[in-house]
């Protein structure tokens, strides 16, 4: 089943999301019906408060930009309770996008290299190093987690030059080609 994507505005995306436990019920529905909604919405990553749930769950499928960048190949990810630990000070700047921010792309600057610790869906402990884009979508996606979305990345002059942009969003006066919800203050 398909999920309404929450948009920029909506305060459930500037929550701190709660740790999951293995008792949480009704995970492996939630995880694919995360999938579905990302693919439908031609996304790389998808974050649970992306879909009004806070909680520390992200689903990635890097896939699609695996001809760009090698190592996204064929790398699906199941996230929960994701810890980020930053390896050195190399950082790289980038175009990035959000389903929660549609019709905008900007210019972010991140670490390139990351340790990442998280449990699977099967709640069995996982580390591995990443690097490059794929270490991108994953710091995007953590963020989502920490009640933060990509824009706080950029420069004030830049936020300024895109506030119609935000408040279009906002106020819901934008289309968009997947289900959404928009934020209560929203005039529809
Ligand atoms: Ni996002």
């Amino acid at each position: 089943m398909k999920l309404p994507v929450y948009l920029y505005g909506h305060p459930v995306l500037r929550k701190q999301a709660a740790t999951v436990t293995p008792d949480r019920e009704g995970l492996s529905e939630l995880l694919k019906n995360m999938f579905e909604t990302m693919y439908a919405s031609e996304g790389v990553g998808l974050a649970a408060p992306q879909v009004g749930l806070s909680e520390r769950i992200v689903v990635i499928d890097a896939d699609p930009v695996g001809e760009n960048f090698p190592e996204c190949a064929g790398r699906k990810l199941v996230l929960i309770n994701p810890e980020i630990e930053v390896l050195d000070g190399e950082r790289v700047t980038r175009g990035e996008g959000c389903l929660s921010l549609p019709g905008l792309s900007e210019n972010v600057t991140r670490t390139e290299h990351i340790r990442l610790r998280w449990q699977d869906e099967n709640f069995q402990p996982h580390e591995e190093e990443i690097s490059g884009f794929l270490a991108r979508i994953v710091q995007h996606e953590c963020d989502h987690l920490e009640g933060k979305v990509y824009i706080d990345h950029i420069s004030p002059i830049r936020k300024q030059l895109i506030k119609r942009k935000l408040a279009n969003i906002v106020e819901g006066k934008i289309r968009v080609d997947y289900p959404v919800r928009f934020a209560p203050r929203a005039r529809r």
